[in-house]
């Protein structure tokens, strides 16, 4: 799948965010190993640590359903520019594929690609822990 339709899902997604609090809607759309895309948006809560960003929204999609590689997630807000995921995101998306490519845009279109292993440069991984 080409990256602008990739991002095309992450922006139809990002039409169902859930951000009454924080007003910052935000899309996602994860291309799993099978070819099957996965896409999540943000979804908050009046407690607001409760709420969930649109990249681990996917991710569960996605790992519910069985797939647990990822070749690469496109992530859209209204960002003044490529809009990034959050530490726990970034935590996240080299749980499964640090590897994938993350492709951060915002509504006008400025884009950075990046791996997601190079979003967080010395990650605690599950080899870290002692009986991995
Ligand atoms: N948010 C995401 O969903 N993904 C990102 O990449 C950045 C931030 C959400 C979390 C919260 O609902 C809102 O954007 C403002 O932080």
């Amino acid at each position: 799948m080409e990256d602008k339709d990739l991002i095309a899902h992450a922006r139809e997604a990002r039409e169902y965010a859930y951000a009454p609090y924080s007003r910052f809607q935000v899309g996602a759309a994860l291309h799993g190993r099978s070819g099957r895309v996965y896409t999540g948006c943000n979804v908050e809560c009046a407690s607001y640590p409760a709420g969930t960003c649109a990249e681990r929204c996917a991710v569960g999609k996605a790992v519910s359903e069985g797939e647990t590689e990822f070749t690469a997630i496109a992530v859209i807000g209204d960002s003044q520019g490529p809009c990034a995921p959050c530490g726990i995101c970034r935590q996240v998306l080299c749980e499964f594929s640090p590897d994938m490519r993350v492709i951060m845009t915002n509504l006008e279109g400025d884009t950075l690609i990046l791996a997601a292993s190079e979003l967080l440069p010395g990650a605690f991984t599950k080899t870290d822990l002692p009986d991995a």
